[in-house]
């Protein structure tokens, strides 16, 4: 039997869809989308109608939505491409302590550059406080990068207040959806910021596709110099089939976005309730209560290592909050940021539910996970 997947947050499976989509655009339609004739008007048409279908999800305009590499590239290019191309104006970035590698470590680079980098604390439940970011801004500032939810924890952060706060100041602003695309509304005018990152593999794309949204008027230098591919903001030739998985994944998705939000959401409160019916105060929720992902559930389990309980649990596919480096355990920098005590973080597990989890699954992998934790 399968494990049951309850890693989402991780990748996720292609969706049959997507991979429908995908199919004739390997075998069959494999022109190049620069060519004038009939097989590259073929394949530039397919990456027209992804792009537009990206742009819709996210409520911008096709020629502001640019396909990239995936999330970690779609990062890069905006942390470069605006400390590049802002460079006389300042040399400031603001970001917070809980981002994803794929910014922090940029950013560090960036410090190594000449770049400031200002990381702000959280709090508790994991999120930034809007005056914080105020207090941080100065002349120099040139960027502000917020991610919108935590790939740990789920807490969604205040982006449209941030961004609001970022416009008085003249300030441009970054959000890293890759967690939140697919899961919780996501639109750029509603959210306000500037630039917005999309990983493919998080919302049923293959990986190694992303997106990246420029809002219009805005340039900066690209991370790939080379021919004038999407709009020049990223050259190298189309890679057509999975512009079109992408495309497909985020017209599911937005289809699918209500159903998701209710119906997930009830499978991973059940999830906690069973959990804390059956566990009391021997777990404790990491992140915010209710401004959380809908699939997220990130719990301590006080007494255990997470890890060694989910080596109890074969049958179970899922995360700890905490990672082992050479023996140590050693507690994940979003979970010390918040401010989790060592030996309660330890314990951190975290489930992510995603399209395809059912009901079944959760009660089955709570009675895995009472079991284990007896054993
Ligand atoms: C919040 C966040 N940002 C960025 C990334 C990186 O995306 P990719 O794996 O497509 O480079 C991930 C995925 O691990 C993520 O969770």
């Amino acid at each position: 039997m399968q494990p049951i997947y309850l890693d989402y947050n991780a990748t996720t499976p292609v969706d049959p869809a997507v991979a429908e989509a995908m199919q004739p655009y390997i075998a069959m339609h494999y022109g190049n989308p620069s060519s004038g004739h009939a097989f590259g008007r073929k394949a530039k048409e397919a990456v027209e109608e992804a792009r537009a279908r990206v742009a819709a999800l996210l409520g911008c305009t096709s020629e502001e939505s640019i396909f990239t590499g995936g999330g970690s590239e779609s990062n890069n290019a905006v942390l470069k491409g605006v400390a590049y191309t802002y460079r006389q104006q300042g040399n400031h970035i603001i970001t917070s302590q809980i981002e994803h590698p794929a910014i922090i470590n940029p950013c560090r680079f960036l410090e190594g550059q000449g770049i400031r980098v200002t990381y702000l604390p959280v709090d508790r439940v994991g999120m930034v406080d809007p005056d914080d970011v105020r207090k941080a801004i100065t002349p120099r500032t040139i960027l502000i990068s917020i991610m919108h939810a935590n790939n740990e924890t789920g807490t969604l952060q205040p982006i449209a207040e941030i961004s609001r706060i970022a416009r008085e100041h003249g300030v441009l602003v970054h959000t890293d959806a890759a967690q939140s695309v697919g899961k919780i509304p996501t639109l750029v005018d509603e959210l306000g910021v500037d630039f917005l990152s999309i990983a493919g593999h998080k919302v049923y794309a293959p990986k190694g596709i992303g997106a990246l949204y420029i809002r219009g008027g805005i340039s900066i230098e690209p991370l790939i110099h080379g021919a004038g591919h999407e709009f020049g903001r990223r050259a190298g030739t189309e890679n057509v089939i999975f512009d079109v998985g992408l495309g497909k994944a985020c017209a599911v998705a937005k289809a699918d976005l209500p159903r998701y939000q209710r119906e997930v959401c009830q499978l991973r409160d059940l999830f906690q309730q069973e959990l804390e019916k059956r566990f009391g105060d021997r777990i404790v929720l990491n992140g915010h209560p209710e401004q959380r992902l809908p699939n997220t559930l990130n719990v301590n389990f006080r007494g255990v290592i997470g890890a060694e309980l989910l080596e109890k649990l074969p049958e179970i596919a899922a995360s700890t909050g905490a990672a082992c480096h050479s023996g140590e355990v050693e507690l994940s920098s979003v979970l010390k940021a918040m401010g989790v005590p060592e030996e309660l973080g330890m314990g951190a597990v975290r489930f992510s539910l995603g399209r395809y989890t059912t009901r079944e699954e959760i009660e089955r992998a709570v009675e895995l996970i009472e079991r284990a934790f007896r054993t």
